[in-house]
């Protein structure tokens, strides 16, 4: 069964434990060694490198951070973000753009990123979780009014949420219950701390637009 964190499980406890990017770039080298042992026009080695190389080079500006990356085109930007910058804020729900737990923001817009190809957010700006207080400073009003209204249980979601919700106040969409609870609707909460996040919310705008 997969893990919650996108990885798949040991065979036994003395394997490595592959990642999934692992497993991509398997699955995109091992036809290209094939065609190439059936054809007998290069060895394997030489048919690996190939695919292996085809990569794109990427400039990703995370929480005010450059990276210079050569990324396989496929690789979705919560994958870079987690496997390869260790950002592992955004979660890996549904991989398919249907919980929101992966939210971040993209040039201040909140998107899903497990639907975003990391290679399209070239020269591009991205704000997670972890971009959004400063390290040694207060957290963000967002982030206090969810620990001041317990809207959250077992935090798998609250990051997205809260990145959702730091968007949704900036879009003017939190002037009522009703209107935070649409906007926020494609972020899901298995724990059912909805009550809260709402509550939260309201108490955070009120906070942000007197900033
Ligand atoms: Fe991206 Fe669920 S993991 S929307
Ligand atoms: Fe557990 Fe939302 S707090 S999924």
């Amino acid at each position: 069964m997969r893990n919650l964190e996108g990885g798949a499980p040991a065979a036994n406890s003395t394997s490595p434990q592959l990642t999934r990017r692992d497993a991509v770039i398997a699955a995109a080298v091992a036809p290209a060694i094939l065609s190439a042992s059936l054809a007998g026009s290069a060895s394997p080695s030489t048919a690996a490198s190939r695919a292996a190389a085809n990569t794109v080079p990427t400039r990703l500006t995370v929480n005010g951070t450059e990276h210079a990356l050569d990324l396989d085109p496929r690789a979705s930007l919560l994958d870079v973000l987690r496997e390869q910058l260790g950002l592992t804020g955004c979660k890996k729900g549904c991989d398919h753009g249907q919980c929101g737990a992966c939210t971040v923001h993209l040039d201040g817009r909140r998107i899903v990123s497990c639907l975003t190809p990391a290679v399209q957010v070239d020269q591009r700006e991205v704000l997670t979780i972890e971009g959004l207080s400063p390290s040694d400073g207060p957290l963000h009003p967002m982030q206090q009014a969810f620990i001041d209204h317990d809207a959250l249980q077992c935090g798998y979601c609250t990051p997205g949420q809260i990145m959702a919700a730091v968007a949704c106040v900036h879009e003017g969409h939190a002037g009522s219950p009703d209107q935070i609870r649409e906007y926020m609707s494609g972020n899901l909460c298995r724990c059912g701390a909805y009550v809260g996040i709402v509550a939260a919310i309201e108490d955070a705008a009120t906070k942000m637009r007197r900033a």
